[in-house]
């Protein structure tokens, strides 16, 4: 959801309302996923590297976080739409944020349509990181062999594995505000993914736009490195 900040400026108002625009498109995008029978959107929220940015920024991020769950957690939980977080959000995120997601997930917990994830102080490299260390434990505890470690068991000790249901691997990633990076976003994951990138700033991203984007990706010949 990048380009919020450049939106700020050409609007001449401030990085926060920026987020909190970028805020309400993310809400719209839900919801077109949601009806286009989307199973799983995964946005990128605040990475570890955003710990750089300034106090307020950071400040104001959180509370916007804490703001969209308590605007939206009815009607997503109406809506069957179930919320899971992915990162290390526990460990540096104020306690009223963490509450917040804590809440959204316990809530929406057992239903079953649209998946909704919200990678919260998330790192890619950190994720791989920390499953590695969860399988040399296992080895060390005795209670794998080396040589059974392999793809899917690395796969399945990353935030998107077992602890969050074993999410697919994402099959299409969007970035806007014409940067074309991946920022430590999903690395392991999205060996296979479709990627689009468009220049428009997060907050202007229409779901029009994701709708054509998603139709565009429906034409592409996906071979997986087969031919
Ligand atoms: C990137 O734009 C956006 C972010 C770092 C924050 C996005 C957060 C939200 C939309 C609200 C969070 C909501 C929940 C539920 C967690 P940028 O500031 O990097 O834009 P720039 O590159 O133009 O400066």
């Amino acid at each position: 959801m990048d380009g919020n900040g450049r939106w700020a400026e050409k609007n001449n108002l401030t990085k926060i309302q920026g987020h909190n625009q970028g805020m309400y498109a993310m809400k719209e995008i839900i919801k077109r996923s949601d009806v286009l029978g989307v199973k799983y959107l995964t946005v990128y929220a605040f990475s570890t590297e955003n710990w750089k940015r300034s106090t307020e920024e950071v400040g104001g991020i959180f509370k916007l976080a804490v703001k969209f769950i308590a605007q939206e957690l009815k009607e997503l939980h109406e809506n069957n739409v179930k919320v899971n977080i992915l990162g290390d959000y526990r460990s540096r995120v104020p306690e009223d944020a963490v509450l917040s997601m804590d809440k959204a997930v316990e809530t929406t917990k057992n239903n079953t349509g649209l998946q909704f994830n919200i990678a919260l102080n998330y790192g890619s490299r950190a994720e791989i990181v920390r499953g590695v260390k969860k399988i040399a434990e296992s080895v060390k505890n005795g209670d794998i062999n080396v040589d059974d470690i392999d793809e899917d068991m690395l796969s399945m000790n990353l935030y998107t594995g077992a602890e969050n249901g074993n999410i697919p691997d994402p099959e299409l990633v969007i970035r806007t505000s014409g940067e074309e990076r991946l920022s430590n976003f999903l690395l392991w994951q999205v060996a296979y993914s479709e990627f689009f990138f468009t220049d428009t700033l997060w907050p202007d991203f229409t779901p029009d736009e994701y709708e054509e984007i998603l139709n565009s990706f429906g034409k592409r010949n996906r071979r997986f490195g087969g031919r």
